[in-house]
């Protein structure tokens, strides 16, 4: 007799690369001023609880054979941990970040300082662009967004720079203002097919961008709005492992259906500041160098 009963298809197999990135220790981290929805500088932080809490995302990563780089904290640049704006790196060129808010400025000279150090090659920003906060590769394109921080003109000027394809992606919730907070980027490394998945909040963009990404992304993960709302999609992958906020339940188990591993990390103190995750990380993107680890 055969079984007739529907199966679920089979999750894909997945494979893990390893990543390079960099992080800044949030030793001088608090809520001072407020430039997002998230910041309420009349309450408390903490600070240490935050450093460990940082520390935690770099045993993880750790665990996950990454590369980590750091870059020195500067005392009086408490946003500084969120090193995913410091700039955006490919093919060893960093286009350097140009900060909309002045609090955050100095952190752009910074990072520059840090790529020429790593032996990158610096391509200074004329326009206003806050990094892989706003940039994301995906294949071979960058997605880049807009409307709250990054300004349109930055992403002419990193099609210049990188001779790439960039799609522009308009955000139209303020509690969503960089793009690395409503599209999680899944896979470092296009699929056999070659394809490369995402996850995003379809309430995050406004109708021309939805339909891009419906168009692009027809097997996308749609988030839900409880797992946005404590930035659940500002997450991290190596094409197997996704580190995750660890309150991104059904995320978890959206991710567990496409065949990832989601491993869960308390970041609330980052929380507050209107980071998680994937902003305290920036992919340094060694393409061509980024060899294949065994998935666990
Ligand atoms: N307080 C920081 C800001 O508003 C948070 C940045 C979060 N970073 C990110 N990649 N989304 O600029």
């Amino acid at each position: 007799m055969s079984n007739t009963a529907p199966q679920p298809a089979a999750a894909p197999q997945r494979t893990a690369t390893k990543r390079t990135v960099l992080m800044c220790k949030p030793t001088h981290y608090t809520v001072s001023y407020r430039i997002n929805p998230w910041m309420h500088p009349e309450e408390p932080t903490d600070t240490s609880k935050a450093v460990e809490q940082w520390q935690s995302l770099v045993e993880v990563y750790e665990q996950l054979g990454f590369e980590i780089h750091q870059i020195d904290p500067i005392e009086g640049l408490p946003d500084m941990v969120y090193a995913a704006n410091g700039g955006f790196v490919l093919d060893g060129v960093a286009y350097g970040a140009k900060f909309q808010y002045p609090e955050r400025q100095p952190e752009g000279p910074a990072y520059m300082d840090w790529f020429r150090q790593a032996g990158l090659t610096v391509a200074e920003p004329e326009e206003t662009n806050e990094g892989e906060g706003d940039f994301l590769l995906i294949g071979d394109t960058i997605y880049a967004g807009t409307g709250f921080r990054s300004d349109s003109t930055s992403h002419e000027e990193l099609a210049r720079v990188y001779g790439r394809e960039v799609v522009t992606l308009t955000l139209i919730n303020p509690s969503f203002y960089h793009l690395d907070t409503a599209i999680a980027a899944l896979d470092p490394e296009p699929d056999a097919e070659g394809r490369s998945n995402i996850a995003y909040l379809e309430s995050a963009f406004d109708e021309p961008s939805l339909a891009i990404l419906r168009e692009r992304f027809p097997d996308a993960i749609i988030a839900t709005e409880e797992d946005a709302a404590i930035l659940g999609l500002n997450s991290y992958s190596d094409g197997y492992n996704v580190v995750i906020a660890s309150r991104a339940v059904r995320f978890a188990e959206q991710l567990r259906e496409k065949g990832y591993n989601p491993i869960g990390v308390d970041l609330s103190e980052l929380l507050l500041g209107g980071g998680g995750v994937k902003c305290c990380t920036l992919d340094l993107h060694p393409i061509g160098t980024g060899t294949s680890v065994a998935r666990s």
